[in-house]
């Protein structure tokens, strides 16, 4: 059997892609357009593998889509493919509309067909999984609960808005068509192969290359962190059992003030590669403008997941965040290759140097 995910050679995608050939015996079918944030290298260790099949396509050419599907005939796509930094959203929205919403239609418009034509058990056996965010959801007060699954959608940013566009699109497939769909809302990864623009990791490669460590605002808000692997997991586990035309919240009950995540950054460099001169990396610490719009907390209730899917996060954040520090250690080459040209002209834009 064969499976597609799309966006694969993202962070996450690839994190999903790597675990899926190393945890099953089916094949993948790897779709990415390979953006700013695409990049195969996080894929090397599958060279040869026929197991991994890479396509570069975009979702929303429904033309090259609807070749794959009829070639490969899979049983489920996973749909990781979007535009997923909130800053870059607030630069320039028009390629969030493009990819998340618009091509999100053009998948599941192309998959639809390609379902309608399947037998009937083949047909009935489908999987659309649609990988979002707790974005949607919008901004938590100190007081509120965690998001649940029937919260409101109140979405603050450009990127938050598309993927709430996307969700809403894949729900009226399932209500209207009758599209096997599940999605996911997943609070924020870290982990290995996350690119250098999000917090965790430009804050990790800022340190050792002596630069700022940039703080929006007050530092004060709050985000769940999820190790990468446990959100693979769960995605797993959702496309296993998960209940047609249901969304299940992902999370790692682990809400952090990001302040207190750089923290925490800063002390185990400090351990594993201390600065020359001594001083910790928190000296580094510097606090710049605050992101538009700018989310305060956001916080996950997976409750759901586990009581009725069995899943939980196998990594707290200190041990998470350990082995990421210590990935990104190991890696500097990924890093070194990821942040040279482009990238350079990302942080002119975003934190004015
Ligand atoms: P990413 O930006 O690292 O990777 C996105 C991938 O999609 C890249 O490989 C890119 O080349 C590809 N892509 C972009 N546009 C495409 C298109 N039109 N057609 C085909 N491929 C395209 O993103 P990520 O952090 O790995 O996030 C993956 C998914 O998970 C996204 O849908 C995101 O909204 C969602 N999500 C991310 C997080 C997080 O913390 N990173 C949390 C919850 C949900
Ligand atoms: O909540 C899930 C979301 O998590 C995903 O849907 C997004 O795709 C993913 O990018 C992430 O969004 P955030 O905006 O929360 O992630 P980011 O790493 O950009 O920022 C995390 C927090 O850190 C946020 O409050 C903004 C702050 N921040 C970020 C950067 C890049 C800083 O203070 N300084 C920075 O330089």
């Amino acid at each position: 059997m064969t499976i597609f995910v799309t966006g694969g050679a993202g962070f996450i995608g690839s994190n999903f892609v790597l675990d899926w050939v190393g945890a099953s015996d089916e094949t993948v079918v790897n779709i990415d357009k390979l953006t700013y944030a695409g990049n195969p290298e996080n894929l090397k260790s599958l060279a040869g593998n026929a197991r991994h099949v890479f396509v570069r396509a975009d979702i929303g050419d429904a033309d090259a889509i609807g070749a794959l599907l009829t070639e490969h005939a899979p049983r489920a796509i996973v749909n990781f493919a979007a535009e997923s930094h909130v800053d870059r959203s607030i630069h320039g929205p028009a390629a969030f509309i493009e990819t998340n919403i618009v091509g999100t239609f053009r998948l599941l418009d192309a998959v639809r067909a390609y379902w309608n034509e399947l037998a009937e058990d083949r047909k009935r056996e489908f999987r659309f999984l649609h990988v979002s965010t707790d974005e949607v959801y919008g901004s938590l007060e100190k007081e509120d609960s965690p998001f649940a699954e029937t919260n409101r959608y109140e979405p603050n940013s450009p990127y938050s808005a598309s993927k709430a566009a996307s969700d809403h699109l894949v729900r009226a497939y399932h209500h209207t068509y009758g599209l096997p769909v599940l999605t996911t809302n997943c609070s924020n990864n870290y982990g290995p192969y996350h690119f250098p623009e999000k917090l965790i990791p430009l804050c990790i490669r800022n340190a050792l290359a002596g630069q700022p460590l940039p703080i929006y605002g007050d530092g004060q808000q709050v985000r769940d962190w999820l190790y990468v692997k446990d959100h693979c997991s769960a995605i797993r586990r959702v496309l296993e059992a998960g209940k047609v035309g249901e969304t299940y919240n992902i999370g790692g009950w682990n809400e952090k003030a990001n302040l207190d995540v750089v923290h925490v950054l800063c002390a185990i460099l400090d351990d594993l590669q201390p600065r020359a001169d001594g001083l910790s990396y928190a000296s580094q610490i510097t606090f710049v403008k605050d992101r538009p719009g700018h989310d305060r907390r956001y916080a996950i209730d997976a409750g759901k997941t586990e009581r009725e899917l069995g899943w939980k996060p196998a990594e707290t954040f200190e041990t998470g965040i350990t082995k990421t520090v210590r990935w990104y250690l190991d890696n500097q080459d990924w890093v070194e290759n990821v942040t040279s040209g482009a990238y350079q002209n990302w942080l002119g834009q975003q934190y004015g140097r």
